[in-house]
């Protein structure tokens, strides 16, 4: 191109983008995208006519034609963060989610620091159902704006989908207290609680959530479903074992030993007897290591599994276990066939119900010879089992036999004990072997 040919087309080009500004400011949409096309066809390479172009059709409502307009702005002019904000709006409205977050990531990577860049991107994940990709920038949000309920409220609610209900309460209480008029936060407050078994905390933060804003439908379902569908006990699940063990992990071994008088590890090591040493050994539900302290010396290679990583911790600096694992003992005992000459259960049972797919995975996790020494929390005449109000579950002797049965297994050994003390009242419990043949 000529210099005069050069000049023509930024004058063509200036008057056209002065046109489509004046078009626009004076609220005519359709003049401003005609006016911002001839600025393009005037100057193809020049970035603003298209981001013009891109941001007079998101006001149009035309998204996806208004993201092709930004996403040639991009390509001419890169790394613009405005540009690429708006971008991956066009995107997000337009409903390419994958290309949207793409953008904010690269936004943030231009902006770190910036919290709106930050809940851009989270959003587009969401929006992508990655919610454990969202939970990254959330928690950088949450990091440089502490006090901002929107972002504590959006992250606890995306950390009790996730399974974390612990760290969303720990998240949430502090925020509540900061902001107790802000409805999400009491909201997503009743989601973590109910998230842990705990119905009245979550009833009582959905009622003040709805206090506040009677018009939430998501609240007003949760709280209905509380009190309509929660009439039956609930087994504890993984989310809820975890936390409840990890918020006591700290206290775990002072509380039990000292206060409570717990002796289920001595009374598995009890039953077992006299027993060579030299024994490969899984502790599952192994939480602080009291029972790897009770059978280290039986051990040549002693492993523990346990749910909740801060009991694991405590397990850890034992420095008993050669291998620890923070999963469910379902998983570890599918690992591998045949591979435990003693496979140990203190205290672990009373939070599964039915003991029928523990004692399969068991049975096929011990070698030929191998035992399962374990105690359950029992009651007189109990046959099956029963979740208690606690959610602890206790399990009858039928129940035991049935299981060993089913998966081949000896019952070779089943005492009546008294496990602890609750309220200073004895908990009544077995202490059982099964022995593979
Ligand atoms: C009462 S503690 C007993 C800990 C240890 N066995 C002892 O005797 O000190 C129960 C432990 O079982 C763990 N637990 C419960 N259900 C589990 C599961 N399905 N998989 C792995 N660990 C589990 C809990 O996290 C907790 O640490």
């Amino acid at each position: 191109m000529d210099e005069t040919t050069e000049n023509s087309a930024l004058a063509a080009l200036a008057a056209a983008l002065a046109a489509g500004y004046e078009r626009r400011d004076a609220g005519d949409l359709a003049g401003a995208e005609r006016a911002f096309r001839l600025a393009v066809d005037a100057a193809p390479g020049e970035a603003d006519a298209q981001g013009a172009l891109g941001d007079t059709l998101m006001a149009l409502g035309r998204f996806a034609e208004a993201a092709v307009a930004l996403c040639a702005a991009e390509s001419l002019e890169p790394a613009r963060p405005h540009r690429l904000a708006a971008l991956a709006e066009a995107l997000l409205a337009a409903g390419e989610f994958g290309a949207a977050a793409e953008a904010c990531r690269r936004r943030v990577a231009i902006r770190p620091d910036s919290v709106p860049a930050l809940l851009a991107h989270a959003e587009a994940l969401l929006a992508l159902g990655d919610a454990a990709a969202a939970a990254g920038p959330l928690r950088e949000a949450a990091l440089l704006a502490p006090e901002d309920a929107d972002i504590a409220a959006k992250l606890c609610q995306v950390l009790t989908d996730l399974g974390e209900p612990l760290e969303a309460l720990e998240l949430a209480q502090p925020a509540v207290r900061r902001n107790p008029g802000h409805p999400r936060l009491q909201v997503a407050l009743g989601c973590g609680w109910r998230a842990l078994g705990e119905r009245e905390k979550a009833a009582a933060a959905f009622r003040r959530g709805l206090a506040l804003d009677p018009d939430d439908a998501g609240a007003q379902a949760a709280l209905h479903s509380l009190i309509h569908d929660g009439a039956a006990e609930a087994e504890p699940g993984a989310a809820y074992v975890r936390a409840l063990f990890d918020r006591y992990a700290e206290r775990f071994d002072a509380d039990l030993l000292e206060k409570l008088g717990y002796r289920a590890p001595q009374l598995l090591r009890e039953a077992l007897g006299a027993s060579p040493g030299g024994l490969d050994i899984l502790d599952l539900g192994c939480g602080t290591g009291l029972a790897g302290v009770a059978f280290a010396s039986l051990a040549r290679h002693l492993a523990g599994v346990d749910l909740a990583p801060r009991m694991v911790e405590q397990a850890r600096r034992r420095g008993l276990y050669q291998e620890l694992y923070v999963e469910d003992l379902l998983v570890c005992l599918g690992r591998a066939a045949a591979r435990w000459d003693l496979i140990l259960a203190a205290d672990v049972f009373t939070y599964l119900g039915d003991l029928g797919p523990v004692t399969r995975a068991v049975a096929a996790a011990l070698r030929p010879g191998g035992r399962l020494v374990a105690t359950v929390e029992s009651a007189p005449g109990l046959d099956g089992f029963e979740i208690m109000p606690s959610r602890r579950v206790r399990h009858g002797a039928g129940h035991l036999r049935a299981c060993a049965e089913a998966a081949g297994l000896t019952l070779g050994r089943l005492g009546p004990e008294t496990l602890r003390t609750e309220k200073r009242q004895p908990v009544p419990g077995l202490v059982f072997i099964l022995a593979k043949g």
